[in-house]
């Protein structure tokens, strides 16, 4: 299962790529506002540009237009900015038009704020390279939002789609645990939980305890 990293913040991004373990990012327009105000300014198009020279893996980056045409020519803009660019483009009518379009000149589709099976089916058929199932959002309204990513991944393998389910709306690493037990393909993760995967305690108490034995007999 690849690991992408949710965030729009390059400091974020520059400590989770040290791991060794980071394929992608995900942004999206609150995670740039947010960046933007940590910043006291900027644009987004260097931010992007900035993400993409960090992680050579997919950067997922989001159009802001509602209309098919506005959502075409932002997403052709954003393709410009950088060769690992992903559009994203929201689970609406018109998103599916765009991500039809835009997968047709090569462009690769990220089906953002995907809520139920049939969203993600329609999204493969349009052509998406990855859809994003929000997972944390359906726990919110008490909706068990892994039965959904189980449901998409069953449907993509009945029809061998290649495009790859993103677990996302990530919370806590039993989502995460979940999504490889599922053969989820991705699993974009926030940098606070991604620091949750490496911990355990009795990791923590384990190498105390076999500091100080070895501190018995070495110098
Ligand atoms: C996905 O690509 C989105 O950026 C993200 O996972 C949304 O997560 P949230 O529900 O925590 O805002």
């Amino acid at each position: 299962m690849k690991l992408f990293i949710d965030t729009a913040n390059t400091d974020e991004i520059r400590a989770a790529a040290t791991l060794g373990l980071l394929d992608g990012v995900t942004t999206n327009p609150s995670l740039l506002a947010k960046e933007i105000a940590r910043r006291g300014g900027g644009e987004q198009e260097a931010i992007f540009k900035e993400i993409c020279e960090l992680v050579p893996g997919p950067v997922s980056a989001e159009v802001t237009a509602t209309d098919y045409e506005g959502m075409v020519r932002q997403g052709r803009e954003v393709a410009a900015i950088a060769s690992n660019v992903v559009v994203k483009c929201p689970l609406t009518e018109d998103g599916l038009r765009a991500t039809r379009t835009l997968s047709g000149e090569g462009i690769g589709v990220n089906a953002t704020l995907v809520f139920q099976p049939i969203q993600a089916l329609l999204a493969a058929k349009a052509g998406a390279a990855y859809v994003s199932p929000f997972v944390g959002r359906l726990d919110d309204i008490s909706t068990t939002g892994m039965a959904t990513v189980q449901e998409i991944v069953e449907i993509f393998s009945n029809y061998a789609f290649s495009t790859e389910v993103i677990v996302a709306s990530v919370r806590n690493p039993i989502h995460v645990v979940d999504a490889a037990r599922m053969g989820a393909d991705i699993a974009t993760i926030p940098y606070g939980v991604i620091m949750q995967l490496v911990k355990h305690p009795l990791t923590d108490i384990g190498l105390a305890r076999f500091v100080a034995d070895a501190a018995k007999y070495t110098s």
